[in-house]
């Protein structure tokens, strides 16, 4: 082994389990496995460990909303999420659950070690409670109108509308959201973890150069004032671990959610030669390391490094908070639809293109980062396949032609490439210190000049003359050294390109080192296209199957919010939202119609309803019980309402194909129209 190779384990946090890995996220697994891949290119043994984040209410409401377990909505969701990961090119050493054995055994541990301490503090509290779920709100399940400017639908403890804060027990009229009812006032008692008694460990741990002097600031005004005890209890019905001893108590979803980092680690150790104690106990050479959002600090650099050191256990060597991803300009919302769905993304775009983007604009700080659409086509187009691939296909044909694929022994340029070799230290170190943005602006640098260098050797107009020339080679084995240069430090964001250049190169896995050799005398395969550019119809197919996504979504929702229990409509056979929405009525209109033999009351009427996807009519034939009532003859040509999603059925007559809406004794009844300007057939009637 290596002497000066460096053992380090590395964690992102860990995604919530009731929703749908998306761009967001990516970004943090992004600059994480980044990180990681340079530490393993480098020959340090750098382990990356995840899970997923499965406790909590909303995963509770959410299986009760799909009629399914938790548990089984967990196993549903992480396998979606790993496959969203694989997909994206994250590569986990392991990723488990928070609702595992190995956490539960940890969380127990831990929490114990904390009571005998005397770090848990049991008392009473107040809280909401919805009398009909009979379970405790937490100020997002409450909606009321807000106490100072009155503006309804608020959740919470905080008005959108005037920006004040309040107690939910505040707001005037307030609501469960999960029930509808109006809460009650009751108590029960929680346990708090004594988190002031840490605070001189906090002030000296936080400013140790842990973290980002703008995490440490902003901690800093926390540790000199109002540094709280911590609520680690909820009361069931909880989807969680019940706490040792205490029936009906559950550890809050954020307590044994950083323990999971141990869980997974430990989940892994267990099938490798991993060594648990040699990563978390105290006084080891072993380095640890969490990639988290700005919006979860406090748990990371507060209460887990607290938690920590009451039950014995080494703190993290640092936390490495990043900003959030915006895209085109805003912050991505539920409720606006901006969500772009790791799914949604890689049913139109290649991962790498995303991978190199954010790479290009990752700094080591706590900004947002944006993500440009017309940029990031722009910037992925320009870098990658006009500077670096470009290298490589414009000089590989060349090398294949005339030398039968064989690089010369002494390339032309050694002043070029032993610029790009000099420079790995430095692009190595930006990784490590992620400043992504810095190395990739020094590697594309390099790119520019190793093509300023072909276009001033014109290897082309040397080939005309003549297609074996010594110097043709010599040209050509300096770009294809350059472009193999450029792909090894280009490998952490771009894993699998760097695969793809492998193979074209007939080399083994490029290692970091690799860029103190270059390739003379070795043959290399047939040159393939290795990216192709970014297409705006794919960037805008992704963005509109990204509102429809949201549409459909919201739809859902609505049929799924709370409805009153009794029947309000005041008829018979009340149907809910959900069932009114599976209704599909649209304009049709009738193109013929005529008796039918043999039978009283019907009528045959054909219908078009519209065009289809490939602009051909949809024609759907109805027997429509209203033979009395019209003569066929003045019933072609106008419009009718139609269930167009009736499943057909076969009547005595032939298949009838859906069911047109009629009312009164016939005539000109109000199922009828006109055709006129504002109602086309095919028209969805909402
Ligand atoms: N389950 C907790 C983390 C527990 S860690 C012991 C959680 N989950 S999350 O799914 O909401 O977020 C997971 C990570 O994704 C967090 O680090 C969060 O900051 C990050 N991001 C979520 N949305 C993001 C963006 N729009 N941009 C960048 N990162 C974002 O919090
Ligand atoms: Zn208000």
């Amino acid at each position: 082994m290596n002497v000066s190779q460096r053992k380090i384990l590395v964690t992102s946090a860990l995604p919530y389990a009731n929703g749908g890995i998306h761009l967001g996220h990516l970004m943090e697994a992004i600059q994480t496995d980044i990180w990681v891949r340079l530490q393993k290119l480098r020959g340090n043994d750098c382990v990356y460990v995840c899970a997923d984040d499965a406790h909590g209410t909303a995963i509770m409401l959410s299986a009760e909303q799909q009629g399914i377990t938790p548990e089984k909505l967990i196993e549903n969701v992480s396998n979606e999420h790993q496959r969203d990961f694989a997909d994206f090119l994250i590569h986990f050493d392991n990723y488990h659950s928070t609702h595992s054995e190995e956490n539960r055994e940890f969380s127990e541990h831990i929490y114990k070690a904390l009571d005998k301490n005397g770090h848990i503090n049991r008392r009473s509290i107040t809280q909401l409670f919805d009398p009909e779920k009979k379970l405790f709100l937490a100020d997002r399940y409450v909606t009321g109108t807000c106490p100072k400017c009155k503006t309804a639908d608020q959740y919470g403890d905080n008005c959108e509308a005037c920006g004040s804060t309040y107690s939910p027990s505040e707001l005037i009229d307030p609501r469960s959201s999960i029930s509808g009812a109006t809460p009650i006032e009751k108590d029960s008692e929680h346990f708090f973890f004594a988190l002031p008694e840490f605070r001189d460990m906090l002030s000296e741990w936080t400013r140790s150069g842990t973290l980002q002097d703008s995490v440490a600031n902003k901690l800093r005004e926390w540790l000199d004032t109002e540094l709280q005890e911590w609520d680690i209890s909820r009361d069931a019905p909880y989807f969680g671990f019940e706490i040792p001893d205490a029936p009906g108590k559950y550890f809050y979803v954020w307590l044994d959610a950083p323990i999971g980092y141990m869980a997974s680690f430990k989940n892994l150790c267990d099938r490798t030669d991993y060594n648990f104690d040699d990563y978390w106990q105290k006084g080891q050479d072993t380095e640890l390391y969490h990639f988290i959002g700005k919006d979860i600090i406090n748990f990371h650099t507060l209460f887990w490094p607290a938690m920590l050191t009451s039950a014995g256990y080494r703190k993290p060597s640092a936390v490495y908070v990043h900003g959030f991803l915006t895209v085109d300009g805003t912050k991505m919302s539920k409720s606006r639809g901006t969500f772009i769905n790791a799914r949604t993304y890689l049913d139109h775009l290649n991962p790498e293109y995303l991978r190199y983007f954010l790479a290009a604009k990752l700094s080591n700080g706590i900004d947002d980062l944006d993500l440009n659409l017309e940029d990031f086509a722009q910037r992925v187009n320009s870098d990658l396949v006009g500077k670096v691939v470009n290298i490589a296909s414009r000089c590989a044909g060349f090398i294949g032609k005339g030398f039968d694929g064989y690089l010369a022994q002494n390339p032309d340029n050694p002043d070029l490439l032993a610029e790009i070799q000099a420079a790995k230290d430095e692009i190595g170190d930006y990784f490590e210190s992620r400043e992504y943005s810095k190395a990739i602006r020094l590697i594309m640098a390099l790119a520019d000049k190793a093509n300023q260098y072909i276009n001033d050797k014109e290897p082309w107009v040397i080939a005309k003359a003549d297609k074996q020339s010594p110097e043709l080679q010599a040209i050509c084995s300096s770009g294809i050294n350059a472009f193999r240069l450029l792909i090894c430090y280009l490998k952490p964001v771009l894993p699998n390109m760097a695969a793809d250049v492998e193979q074209f190169l007939a080399i083994e896995p490029l290692q970091w080192d690799d860029a103190d050799s270059l390739l003379v005398g070795h043959k290399i395969n047939k040159f393939k296209p290795l990216m192709t550019r970014v297409e705006a119809d794919k960037v805008k197919a992704m963005v509109d199957a990204t509102q429809k996504e949201f549409e459909a979504q919201a739809k859902v929702k609505s049929a799924a919010a709370p409805q009153p229990e009794e029947n309000t409509t005041g008829f018979e056979n009340e149907i809910d939202f959900n069932d009114f929405a599976k209704v599909d009525l649209r304009v049709a209109k009738i193109t013929s119609a005529e008796h039918v033999e043999g039978a009283d009351k019907l009528l045959k009427l054909v219908l078009n309803l519209g065009k289809d996807k490939n602009e051909e009519d949809i024609v759907r034939t109805v027997f429509s019980g209203i033979k009395s009532a019209y003569d066929p003859d003045k019933l072609v040509g106008m419009l009718t309402v139609v269930v167009a999603n009736l499943k057909p059925r076969k009547m005595k007559f032939g298949m009838s194909e859906g069911m047109i809406l009629a009312a009164g004794p016939g005539g000109k009844e109000i199922w009828l129209f006109e055709p006129h300007a504002g109602a086309q057939p095919g028209m969805r009637i909402t």
